[in-house]
């Protein structure tokens, strides 16, 4: 499968990164994340390049980290710096991926190091992070593509079926809209009963509100959720509940995905137990209802391409289209980048074979 590889992908929660080796999958490659003796985060690839034991299974030593099979050590630059049985072999290094950490989330760069600038990642906003919010945060793994959980997340008109939960709307508004590389769906729900998911933290004696949801996607797969809820017939004002949330996906293989969320709120911000309940409802709806849903669609598009079994295009589809197109173009010009230009790390490593 082909990926933008020249990107910010959510690597892990910070915290799940320490002193054990920690082994995971991106876009297909296996990648080892520990942090070494100052506290920062190193990612390499998870395959010694002596006999391919994973490295993830082997132990820090300082700050480097020892191959389990024959005992190689690698610094945190990817280079052999330890051989117990006879000289450092020069050519044996491994890949190390750039991080950087944002939103609580270490993010890895898979592409070419030197493109890696902190600045590729889009801002999310001071919701997410802000002082007057607090969030539920929650991951888990999607066993689809991610394309279809990128489809899921800009069509948010299957909530009422697959959600009910979150709102049984008697009218749905939706626009799309496109600002440069970024979609935005914007959903309008008029004048609805207060859904139990909102109840909690409903204060008005009115039992109807609007509901606005404005999802907005970013490449390749990140996405920001912003939901606002108020009287039905009011302003948005200092009175409107908002919860801001993030969806970051990052593939894992071509039918897996890492799923890292957060559910925030302007509301109930000290209120421990409520977060754990928002966590509940959160985790339950994406593991128990969205993640077998799109499970099922892998199963039935059976291996082939999303494309290629022509998917019936509904209005509501043209976000997902949208982001799908944009994608598929910065892939496209990816890849034509790299066969003008094949990069110096494969340059480095046919010099490297002959020493
Ligand atoms: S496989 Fe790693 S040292 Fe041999
Ligand atoms: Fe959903």
């Amino acid at each position: 499968m082909t990926y933008l590889r020249n990107a910010w992908y959510a690597a892990a929660w910070s915290e799940e990164i320490g002193r054990e080796p920690l082994a995971k999958t991106f876009l297909d490659e296996p990648v080892v994340l520990y942090r070494d003796t100052n506290g920062d985060s190193i990612a390499l690839s998870d395959r010694c390049p002596h006999r391919f034991a994973p490295l993830s299974k082997g132990t820090l030593v300082g700050d480097a980290i020892q191959c389990p099979y024959h005992g190689l050590r690698f610094g945190t630059d990817g280079s052999c710096i330890y051989n117990y049985h006879g000289p450092v072999p020069k050519a044996a290094s491994v890949a190390r991926y750039p991080l950087m950490e944002r939103y609580g989330l270490t993010w890895i760069w898979m592409g070419d190091p030197e493109q890696a600038d902190e600045a590729k990642l889009p801002d999310f906003g001071p919701r997410l992070t802000g002082d007057d919010f607090t969030a539920a945060k929650g991951s888990l793994m999607v066993h689809a593509n991610y394309q279809l959980v990128v489809d899921n997340l800009l069509d948010l008109t299957h909530g009422e079926f697959l959600h009910p939960a979150f709102g049984s709307p008697e009218s749905t508004k939706f626009e799309t809209r496109l600002e440069g590389a970024t979609v935005y769906a914007n959903y309008r729900f008029d004048d609805e009963p207060v859904s139990p998911a909102v109840q909690p933290f409903w204060t008005s004696s009115s039992e109807r509100c609007d509901r606005w949801a404005n999802m907005r996607w970013e490449a390749p797969s990140n996405l920001y959720l912003e939901v606002i809820v108020k009287e039905s017939g009011a302003p948005v004002d200092d009175d409107a509940i908002i919860f801001p949330a993030s969806h970051f996906l990052t593939p894992e293989t071509k039918d897996s995905t890492h799923y890292f969320w957060t559910n925030g709120r302007n509301r109930l911000i000290d209120d421990e137990e409520m977060t754990k309940l928002v966590w509940q409802i959160t985790d339950n709806a994406f593991r128990n209802e969205d993640e077998p849903m799109i499970g099922l669609v892998r199963d039935r598009m059976a291996g082939r391409e999303f494309e290629d079994l022509n998917p019936i295009f509904l209005t509501t589809d043209r976000a997902a289209g949208r982001a799908r197109q944009i994608l598929k173009k910065m892939i496209e010009s990816e890849q034509s980048a790299n066969a003008a230009e094949p990069n110096a790390k494969s340059k480095k490593s046919l010099e490297g074979a002959d020493s």
